[in-house]
């Protein structure tokens, strides 16, 4: 349990409405306690992003996670279905799966070769019971299963509540599933060039809230900004565990000869021109057009180190094909230019936050209401730890 004293710093300036609220305290972005902290509190009593289903497509395909320190691995089991596990054998305690691949029909320890199952269950216990003995009285195999992580696949990402305390995904992410409810559909990502990462100096959280606001686009993105103008955009604030921002106007040029990417089905006319951009607290950037789709997932690797992975998704399995190759490019590329340009801002708040007089900032009512929601989510959440403790 975190120290109480921790949140000392006055969470209850970060919980007033946005007109008089500050933000989040600079210990939240440069203390080593806080970090600890809010891995509890925020991430693993949450559902946070992990990896997407992408990166392990087939059944027997694993990637080993180590998210915030705690060893996972996610594994496609030959039901098609994927599962995270804790990284670490019943035995002694040996990291089982330590590189992106295929791990075959079962997870083998390397050490001694105590096999599991792609379900997580213990199969194998070569010369247990002593040379030749594969078996003996005290090693229950039932009992000495993989401890798997809760987890659920919503838009391919791979979520995980850590902790297991969290309410079920659905009820969690309701409404932002009911806001998109247009695109429950099957989405099909992009392959190798749709996938790409940025290691950035920062705290995972000013990527997220840098992530909700339009309000940097004119001077951020001119690029974006020349065709989705800032007046474009509207905020996204509901309750909810989300926020974000939408635009009225989104129409990229990607090819000179007039090629689109095949839509969704059935969308709504809101979509012919409109997109729109949402955090799902606390780790995960989704966007949604009507023809391709992204998720962002961040990924927490130090108080002041976030590794953000990108992947695009299409409407359409066709856009897999040789025939778009040079349209998905081109849509990586666009993505990976405005990324890119936002890289500089979260790292200088980064730096900005060694500022001791720095107040949490002042946040413009008109303009700063999503990313006041995100503080507002955290020091909630904050507080009932705080509440727990005391
Ligand atoms: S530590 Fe895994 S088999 Fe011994
Ligand atoms: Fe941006």
């Amino acid at each position: 349990m975190p120290d109480a004293n921790l949140f000392a710093a006055n969470l209850s300036e970060v919980l007033k409405p946005v007109a008089e609220a500050r933000g989040l305290p600079n210990a939240h972005y440069v203390s080593d306690e806080m970090f600890a902290a809010e891995r509890e509190a925020v991430l693993f009593d949450t559902w946070a992003g992990l990896t997407v289903g992408a990166q392990v497509p087939q059944p027997g395909d694993a990637i080993p996670v180590s998210f915030l320190g705690m060893p996972l691995v996610a594994v496609r089991g030959r039901d098609g279905q994927v599962r995270v596990f804790q990284n670490t054998c019943r035995h002694r305690g040996m990291i089982l799966v330590s590189e992106k691949g295929k791990v075959g029909n079962v997870i083998r320890c390397p050490y001694h070769s105590w096999s599991y199952a792609l379900s997580g269950e213990l199969k194998a216990t070569p010369h247990v019971g002593g040379p030749g003995h594969n078996t003996h009285a005290e090693i229950d195999r039932a009992t000495l299963g993989l401890v798997e992580i809760r987890s659920h696949v919503w838009r391919d990402v791979v979520f995980v509540n850590v902790n297991g305390n969290a309410p079920a995904f659905e009820d969690y992410a309701a409404d932002v599933m009911a806001r998109w409810a247009e695109f429950e559909q099957p989405i099909h990502h992009g392959g190798p060039e749709s996938s790409f990462s940025f290691d950035v100096a920062c705290n995972w959280k000013l990527a997220v809230e840098n992530y909700c606001e339009s309000y940097h686009l004119p001077w951020i993105h001119p690029g974006l900004n020349s065709y989705s103008r800032l007046e474009d955009h509207y905020h996204i604030e509901e309750p909810g565990h989300f926020s974000g921002q939408g635009t009225r106007v989104y129409r990229p040029t990607l090819t000179t000869d007039g090629r689109r990417f095949p839509d969704h089905q059935g969308l709504s006319d809101k979509w012919d021109a409109g997109a729109e951009y949402i955090a799902l607290y606390p780790n995960v950037l989704f966007g949604v057009h009507r023809d391709h789709s992204y998720a962002i997932i961040l990924e927490p690797a130090a108080k002041d180190r976030t590794i953000e992975h990108v992947e695009i998704y299409y409407a359409d399995p066709a856009v897999q094909g040789e025939p778009f190759r040079d349209m998905r490019t081109a849509n990586a590329k666009m993505w990976y230019g405005v990324f890119e340009e936002d890289v500089f801002v979260v790292e200088g708040m980064q730096t900005g936050r060694m500022g001791r007089y720095f107040d949490g900032g002042k946040f413009s009512p008109a303009m700063d209401g999503p990313t006041h929601m995100f503080h507002h989510w955290v020091a909630e959440r904050l507080s009932q730890v705080q509440l727990a403790a005391e």
